[in-house]
């Protein structure tokens, strides 16, 4: 569950905030706007069976109903071998082991927020007629990796605007991420919720001004000329520990 800035106030939850908790503000490039929506709470609801997801949304939002109006929800699914609806493999170069929660919970950096995480979503509308009519060997130089098999094209071969190319800030600068695809064949909205974890906001901020700026500014990326962000607000994921603190 993320707390957005503006209802931590709202909430008079504890002071000092989050270090880097802050209302988002769009990023906007020559041509792409990462746009902000703002939002007061973000549940994030797994499950392999669908019927708990959904009861536990029903559930949230039934206690919730007096007092907050439930303005997005995405139902995402896992699409073959963690693909997204572009096609590809989506995940793979994220951390792995120990390392996921090095980049994705906050340590000693923030000890009044140790453990706590900050979360980034998107709601991305994918343009998959315009994709589908780009050859393979295209799509795969806007991804920066082969779609089949999913291997990383070489620095050489490599599109300077590509997704892959302007997504890495750095081995340094990571965050967990965990999309998920959506698609409605009736309203043709097909697309991807971007969902990330990271320690620091930073990080996040690098990645989307890279993309939605450039590297040089203009040298934007390329999977924006086929995705567009309806939706984008960050948020503080509570421990445990200090949600008992809060409750307390
Ligand atoms: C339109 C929505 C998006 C789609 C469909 C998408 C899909 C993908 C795919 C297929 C890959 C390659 C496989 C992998 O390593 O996961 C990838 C890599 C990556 N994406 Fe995205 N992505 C989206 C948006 C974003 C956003 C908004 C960010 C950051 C704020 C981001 C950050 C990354 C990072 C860090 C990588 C790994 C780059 C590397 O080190 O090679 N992505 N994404």
């Amino acid at each position: 569950m993320g707390i957005g800035y503006d209802a931590w106030k709202y909430l008079d939850l504890p002071h000092p905030l989050p270090k880097e908790l802050k209302t988002f503000q769009e990023i906007k490039g020559n041509k792409h706007t990462a746009v902000a929506t703002g939002g007061d709470i973000q549940f994030h609801i797994r499950s392999d069976e669908k019927s708990f997801a959904y009861d536990m949304a029903a559930e949230i939002s039934s206690f919730m109903s007096p007092i907050a109006d439930c303005t997005v929800e995405v139902q995402g699914f896992r699409y073959w071998d963690s693909r997204s609806i572009l096609g590809f493999v989506d995940g793979t170069e994220n951390p792995h082991g120990a390392s996921r929660e090095y980049f994705a919970v906050i340590d000693e950096q923030d000890p009044a927020c140790k453990g706590g995480s900050y979360l980034f979503v998107q709601k991305y509308i994918h343009n998959l007629k315009s994709w589908n009519d780009l050859p393979i060997h295209e799509q795969e130089k806007v991804i920066g990796r082969s779609k089949a098999n999913d291997i990383e094209m070489t620095d050489a071969e490599k599109p300077k605007n590509s997704h892959s190319a302007l997504a890495n800030v750095g081995d340094d600068l990571k965050v967990v991420r965990d999309n998920m695809p959506f698609g409605n064949v009736a309203s043709n909205e097909m697309g991807t919720f971007f969902i990330c974890y990271a320690s620091t906001f930073s990080t996040v901020e690098k990645m989307l001004k890279q993309m939605f700026i450039g590297n040089p500014a203009g040298n934007y990326d390329r999977i924006l000329d086929f995705s567009t962000a309806v939706t984008g607000a960050m948020f503080f994921v509570p421990s445990m520990d200090m949600l008992d603190k809060f409750s307390g």
